[in-house]
């Protein structure tokens, strides 16, 4: 082996091997809200949606898969009991949707996935009967991480 070819190799050889260690991961880079972790920072005040139901468009969907958000004020909806839903007295409406009125409870509401999912009931099924599970209130807080998602 010539003393260039040696060279040569070694030089490979110590370029593979001496990789840089990671760069540590500063504190305020760990949460969503790029503080010390030691920080326990009171998070910014949003209002909730105080129109009326039908009052401001509807927000864009970016996927129909998703729980639409709810436009609409909730302080007078809330709390849903056994007794008391008033998203039901809304909601719970024929179709198809008229203008002006609530957007009717789609027909996947009406299956008990767990129970008997080829068949459409009456009523909407005890797991979707608390509606804010999977329907979150509009509100001014802006998002803590920006998403480029596009369907
Ligand atoms: C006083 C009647 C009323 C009550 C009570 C009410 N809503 Fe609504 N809701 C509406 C109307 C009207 C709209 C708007 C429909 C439109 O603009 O086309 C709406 C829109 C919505 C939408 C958006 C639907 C879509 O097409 O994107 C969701 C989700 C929703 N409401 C959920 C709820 C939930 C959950 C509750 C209970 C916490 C509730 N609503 C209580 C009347 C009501
Ligand atoms: C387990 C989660 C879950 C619960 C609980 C739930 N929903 Fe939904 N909802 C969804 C999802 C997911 C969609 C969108 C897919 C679909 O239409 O089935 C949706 C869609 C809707 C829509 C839009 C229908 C349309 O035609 O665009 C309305 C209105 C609605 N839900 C009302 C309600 C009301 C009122 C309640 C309470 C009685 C409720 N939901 C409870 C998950 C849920």
């Amino acid at each position: 082996m010539s003393r260039l070819s040696l060279a040569l190799t070694l030089c490979a050889l110590s370029l593979s091997a001496a990789k840089p260690p990671a760069k540590p991961i500063p504190d305020r880079n760990l949460g969503l809200s790029r503080t010390s972790v030691f920080d326990v920072p009171a998070p910014p005040a949003y209002r909730d949606e105080a129109s009326d139901p039908g009052e401001k468009p509807l927000p864009k969907r970016i996927n129909r898969e998703y729980p639409p958000v709810i436009p609409h004020s909730v302080a007078d909806s809330l709390p849903i009991t056994r007794s008391t839903n008033l998203c039901l007295d809304c909601h719970a409406v024929p179709g198809p949707k008229k203008k002006g009125e609530a957007t009717p409870i789609p027909a996947s509401h009406f299956v008990d996935l767990r129970h008997a999912p080829e068949a459409k009931g009456t009523q909407v099924v005890g797991a979707r009967y608390i509606c804010i599970s999977c329907h979150v209130p509009r509100t001014d807080a802006p998002p803590l991480v920006g998403s480029s998602y596009r369907p």
